[in-house]
């Protein structure tokens, strides 16, 4: 016995527009007659069958599937939307030697970049910034931004030229360098294009043009902060090999303290003075790799195994490897050592350095909070983070 709600009462209203519509092709030819009780009856019955789609075509107040005039679905059509986020990372060891193949592990944080694009016809690229929710969007004067743009369309196939892109972007924190804010950009950028031109891309499809727009900031990035960025989970990353990512599973959840120097400084001049150093100490240079290969492989398994204590004398051991290749300053050892003499486990640059955030590891929550409200107090920028649980990275969503 069909059971008849609602929606059956609609239908019976609209019947003649319904019939032209996708419900009923294939039914019955268009114009033909056919009785009021056989037609509810068809629909009673698709409606079992079908419940999800039947509740779709028949939902009078949803614009999406129930256009109401041919002028509405041709504007549709003509602009592409799409949204996207990504994850802003935290380095835990390695940044800089990840960029010779050393492996590095590195930490999602759940402060991520989001992206809006809205594409038509006709010439030109927009990307619009807002740093605070409310504020206005503002067009971005920086050609960096621009150019990664123009480099993740040209995977998408498009040059920029021939279709008018306006990407707005949220979740930007100025000044707070070395937490991969640019990589967070692209990711969303990435996938929010793809989702505005049916790429249906996958993760590693995101992640590879991901990085062709980090480029412009890094020049020749590793590709662990597009990959974290990316996948929302704990890396280990080891640039060079056929699949350089794996996923860890940290043993316990970790709490971090991320501060911020205030000082702005660019990955890819930090990378450059690594370079240098490279190039004037090339043996010393190869006995850090060779140390740093070892360390990494201790903080995967002090990870792993959830033993906080070692994990924050590995870090230790990391920066202190960091300050040699000259990747530090001033600014950023007066917040390692303020992290230290304030209990933490361990702390160190985190990202490119020369100014930026540093990382610290601490015992508890509480502890957490302590650090970071001493380090306010003093005037710096500062948060807690748990790590250990996986960031769940909606594939197309804000
Ligand atoms: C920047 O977050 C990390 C660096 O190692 C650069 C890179 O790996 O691309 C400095």
């Amino acid at each position: 016995m069909p059971i008849y709600g609602k929606q059956h009462f609609f239908m019976l209203a609209c019947w003649p527009a319904v019939f032209n519509k996708t419900l009923f092709r294939g039914l019955a030819p268009a114009g033909s007659r056919i009785r009021m009780k056989s037609l509810a009856a068809i629909a009673a019955a698709r409606a079992r069958v079908e419940p999800r789609m039947v509740r779709r075509h028949w939902n009078p107040w949803s614009r999406m599937s129930f256009p109401t005039t041919k002028a509405r679905s041709m504007k549709a059509r003509r602009i592409r939307r799409g949204r996207g986020r990504g994850y802003r990372k935290a380095i835990l060891i390695n940044e800089h030697f990840v960029v010779y193949g050393v492996p590095a592990v590195a930490v999602p944080l759940f402060r991520p970049v989001l992206a809006a694009v809205t594409a038509r016809e006709g010439p030109g690229l927009q990307v619009l910034i807002r740093s605070k929710p409310g504020e206005e969007a503002r067009a971005s004067s920086d050609p960096n931004l621009l150019q990664a743009v123009r480099n993740i369309l040209a995977r998408c196939g498009l040059s920029g030229e021939e279709t008018l892109i306006r990407m707005e972007c949220r979740g930007f924190l100025p000044g707070w360098s070395g937490l991969g804010s640019s990589a967070a950009f692209c990711v969303a950028s990435a996938r929010a294009l793809s989702q505005a031109f049916h790429l249906s891309w996958s993760d590693e499809q995101v992640n590879a043009a991901a990085y062709e727009g980090e480029k412009v900031f890094a020049r020749n990035p590793s590709g662990i902060d597009n990959s974290v960025s990316t996948f929302g989970r704990v890396l280990w990353y080891c640039r060079g090999q056929a699949e350089p990512w794996q996923f860890l599973s940290p043993g316990a959840p970790f709490w971090f303290v991320i501060a911020n120097t205030g000082i702005p400084s660019l990955t890819r001049d930090q990378i450059e003075k690594v370079a240098r150093f490279r190039e004037t100490h090339p043996s010393r240079f190869q006995e850090l790799c060779r140390q740093a290969s070892d360390l990494a492989l201790r903080v995967r398994s002090g990870l792993e195994t959830g033993m906080p204590a070692d994990l924050g004398r590995w870090m230790d051991q990391g920066h202190h490897m960091l300050c040699e290749i000259g990747a530090s300053s001033h600014e950023v050892e007066g917040l390692v050592e303020h992290c230290r003499s304030r209990g933490a486990l361990g702390a160190k640059l985190t990202g490119a350095g020369g100014g930026g955030c540093v990382i610290a590891l601490v015992r508890s929550r509480a502890r957490g909070r302590n650090l970071t409200q001493s380090l306010r107090d003093l005037g710096y920028g500062a948060f807690s983070v748990r790590v250990g649980d996986p960031v769940r990275v909606p594939a197309h969503s804000l």
